[in-house]
């Protein structure tokens, strides 16, 4: 293995761990005499992940929105979905100026969390800052800014005629969701605040039973390097090359199904490059961790097209050109009332006939 040199992972290093790097970088990451190899130890558990790390300073406070908000929508008979998105960062500092980030804009969970609403589901939005959010997103970040929808006159600044229709939708929307209070954001930037945060929501979560849904879009990190071993201060580039050794994420999926909240519905993303590997994956994820579907995306097409596994079957959900690119349909609009549909079923068969296998 070539060692990347030290200039071409330094200054703002924001490389992509598990949605765009090849994992033979990322292991070249890792030392060079030490490459991971079958003779690596595994990820820690998670039990003693969270042992040997520190919760972020906002847990308690995400904890009691998210209790308050899990109270009243059971009270008022909704269900509830925490949907995960953006990526975790890992940082190389504890004064972090580095840091290793995974691919993920956020669409996929922001446009999904849209859906969810519309159908009358509570929503947490467990998301990266900065990340896109529902309806915001319409109008956030370098394509889509606001301000290429406005102009200005004599009576003040306004709304492009051409955009305001649009803009109506979107906004009436918004105001709704939150007139009825059904949508709770809680942001993250480490891969440690996702973890910590996604344990602490799915213990209170836990209470709905069958009536909750995970939908784990995120992009999570796969490698970190434990606290006890981080530079204090930002590394010198003084002193050559830099070689990281980097311990493999505990696996969060694991207990989530079978601790946390063994009756939730749970669906997992996986996305690969390699179009041959994503059904394997795919399964080979479904049955390590026995939740319900794992939905397999590939980087290219993830906008076009979703595979959806199950236990018992495999599905797809893909849009025509024409739906694509002429009528702007998003692929999201088909994923989520599929899997209201099946979250139905599994309620039914789960929750009433006690058949959660
Ligand atoms: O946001 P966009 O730009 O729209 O992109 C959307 C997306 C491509 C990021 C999204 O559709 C997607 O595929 N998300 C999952 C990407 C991923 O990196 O998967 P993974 O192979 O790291 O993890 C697979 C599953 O295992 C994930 O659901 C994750 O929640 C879970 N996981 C991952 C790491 C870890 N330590 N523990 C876990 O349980």
């Amino acid at each position: 293995q070539p060692i990347p040199q030290k200039s071409t992972i330094n200054g703002h290093l924001t490389s992509v761990i598990n949605g765009g790097m090849p994992e033979h970088y990322v292991r070249s990451l890792s030392g060079a005499s030490t490459p991971a190899s079958s003779s690596s130890p595994g990820p820690v558990s998670a039990e003693v992940y969270f042992a040997s790390h520190v919760a972020p300073k906002s847990l308690p406070d995400n904890a009691e929105k998210i209790r308050s908000f899990v109270d009243r929508h059971m009270h008022e008979g909704r269900r509830v979905v925490l949907v995960t998105s953006g990526g975790t960062t890992v940082p190389l500092e504890t004064q972090t100026v580095r840091f290793i980030d995974n691919f993920s804009a956020g669409t996929r969970g922001a446009t999904s969390a849209e859906y969810f609403l519309e159908e009358g589901y509570a929503v947490i939005f467990m998301h990266r800052q900065f990340s896109l959010q529902p309806y915001s997103r319409h109008y956030s970040h370098s394509r889509n800014c606001f301000l290429e929808f406005m102009e200005a006159d004599g009576d003040g600044i306004h709304v492009m005629p051409a955009y305001v229709d649009k803009m109506r939708v979107i906004l009436e929307k918004y105001r709704e969701t939150q007139k009825a209070g059904t949508l709770l954001t809680l942001d993250f930037v480490t891969v440690n605040d996702y973890l910590f945060l996604l344990r602490e929501a799915a213990q209170i979560i836990s209470k709905m039973d069958v009536h909750a849904m995970y939908y784990l879009a995120a992009a999570v990190s796969d490698f970190f390097i434990p606290a006890d071993r981080m530079s204090e201060h930002k590394i010198q580039s003084g002193d050559g090359l830099l070689n990281l050794t980097m311990e493999q994420v505990p696996k969060i999926l694991k207990p989530l199904v079978n601790d946390w909240t063994p009756k939730a519905f749970i669906i997992s993303f996986k996305l690969e490059t390699d179009e041959a590997l994503l059904p394997m994956k795919s399964l080979q994820a479904l049955k390590r961790y026995g939740h319900q579907i794992v939905i397999g995306n590939i980087l290219t097409t993830r906008k076009r097209v979703v595979k959806l596994i199950t236990h018992d079957e495999e599905s797809e959900i893909r849009l025509t050109q024409e739906e694509d690119e002429v009528q702007h349909i998003e692929i999201e609009s088909r994923i989520v009332p599929e899997l209201i549909r099946r979250h139905a079923e599994w309620i039914e068969a789960c929750g009433t006939r006690g058949e959660c296998g």
